[in-house]
């Protein structure tokens, strides 16, 4: 037997503790965490002179800060669950690995209170996105937890400034305190609209703006149920993107539709003279409702639209139409029967609506079947059909589609992870299925798809 010492050893075992400990710092070096996100309840003043309790954001005393990622290139996020419950982050239009994508059983086990979850970003597209917990989704969201997430361009357009617009109700009563957070009825019918709309979590803010400058206005509807139409006025501007997609031709930023979960780009030229404000609103039953005021400021720097360089379109594949398979997909109500099973993400304890007459069970989209299985890198119809009187904004996760045609209207054909199919339409849209995995698919009003209308698609 070689003559090894017992202090041998144990130098040897420091030696290679050692070792491991330089290992480790260099691993660590090298998976440098870029953000931390911690999600906590906090108090804040929403309503003009009530202070809410109760709410939940990524940030220590105000709204979840906006992301920014980098085009392309991997960027790293602690999710820290400083919350009494569990809670999962979605990237919300993000083209990433489905093991990243944030949703509970189906790519990862939920954040338990106390524990936290690396994500690795790597977003091939730029423009506007959001994300949000994915777990007791309607109460988080409902909280606060939504913010917006940008993917730069890898080529700077020329703005002057960058604003991003999270755009969302609360359900406070007069005193500011959270009221109930939906009503079943609702949740069978529409969705349970908040009371108070604000903007970065300000109700009729107004921003001041560099007079004469050129501003890209990011508005992201980040709201659990209300489909809106928003319109600007004043100024020079144009919408460039529809859910993080350049539009070819743009357009007046005029009835701009947007569902929970959809985004809008609008380049915008400040007014010259300060008197001449820029408003956004919302139409709603009462007439306009104020939501943001922009202000020009100082001498005018005679900025022009037409300096901006174009944006330049993501590199989302085509679909081959002509070998094109489709897919049917009925969103109805619900056939009765099961109640919710029992979650660690929560329930909201009722069963209303179902896709291909199967009703999804709460947050979890497993462990049932998936609603189709796509064989990857071939291209596919997804016939969207609604038989229901209510408006859905479908939304598939990992990959983007785009819009072929409805039976009700005409439709561009914009490419989107979001889709608005309005009461009783069918419409269909293509997309290559290029991205393995088991992708939620489910409908935006959240009560919808916490009572029923979500499932998922899987691509192997
Ligand atoms: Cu915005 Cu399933 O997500
Ligand atoms: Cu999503
Ligand atoms: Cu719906």
């Amino acid at each position: 037997m070689p003559g090894i010492s017992r202090r041998e050893v144990l130098l040897g075992g420091a030696a290679a503790l050692a070792a491991a400990a330089t290992g480790a710092v260099a691993a660590s070096r090298a998976n440098a965490v870029d953000l931390t996100l911690r999600a906590s309840m906090l108090r804040h003043s929403i309503l003009p002179g009530t202070t809410t309790e109760g709410m939940m954001s990524f940030h220590a005393d105000g709204p979840p800060p906006v992301l920014r990622l980098p085009q392309g290139k991997p960027f790293s996020i602690d999710v820290v669950n400083e919350l009494e419950e569990a809670t999962i982050v979605h990237w919300h239009g993000l083209r990433i690995a489905n093991a990243m994508d944030g949703v509970p059983y189906l790519t990862q086990a939920p954040i338990a209170p106390g524990n936290s979850f690396r994500y690795t970003l790597a977003a091939p597209d730029a423009g506007t996105y959001w994300y949000h917990p994915h777990c007791n989704t309607l109460e988080q969201m409902a909280r606060g937890l939504t913010g917006v997430l940008v993917v730069e361009d890898e080529e700077d357009p020329g703005f002057d400034r960058d604003l991003p617009l999270n755009i969302r109700d609360f359900r406070l009563g007069s005193d500011g305190q959270f009221i109930e957070l939906f009503k079943p009825r609702n949740a069978a019918r529409g969705g349970t609209l908040g009371t108070v709309g604000t903007v970065n979590w300000e109700v009729a803010p107004t921003y001041d703006l560099a007079a004469g400058s050129l501003v890209r206005l990011r508005l992201a509807v980040t709201d659990v149920t209300r489909v809106g139409t928003y319109d600007l006025e004043g100024g020079t501007a144009l919408v460039i993107a529809l859910d993080a997609n350049p539009l070819a031709q743009p357009i007046a930023p005029k009835g701009i539709v947007m569902a929970p979960g959809q985004r809008a780009d609008i380049a915008l030229r400040v007014p010259d003279s300060a008197g001449d404000i820029v408003s956004l609103s919302l139409r709603t039953p009462q007439g306009p409702r104020l939501l943001a005021r922009f202000r020009p400021l100082g001498a005018s720097i005679r900025r022009r639209l037409d300096e901006l360089k174009p944006l330049r379109p993501n590199p989302i594949p085509q679909a081959d139409l002509a070998n094109a398979e489709t897919i049917d997909f009925i969103f109805g109500w619900s056939p009765g029967g099961d109640a919710p099973a029992p979650s660690i993400c929560g329930t909201l304890g009722y069963t209303f609506w179902s896709i291909n007459r199967v009703a999804g069970q709460s947050d979890i989209p497993g462990p049932g079947e998936p609603l189709a299985v796509l064989k990857q890198g071939r291209s596919y119809v997804l016939r969207l059909r609604n038989e229901t009187p209510n408006d859905h904004p479908i939304h598939l996760h990992g990959m983007s589609f785009r819009l072929l045609r409805s039976d009700k209207r005409k439709v561009a054909p914009l490419v989107t992870d979001t889709a608005l199919l309005l009461s009783k339409e069918t419409m269909e849209v293509a997309l290559v299925a290029d991205n393995p995995g088991d992708w939620a698919f489910h409908c935006h009003v959240i009560e919808h798809q916490r009572t029923g209308l979500s499932g998922y698609l899987r691509v192997e």
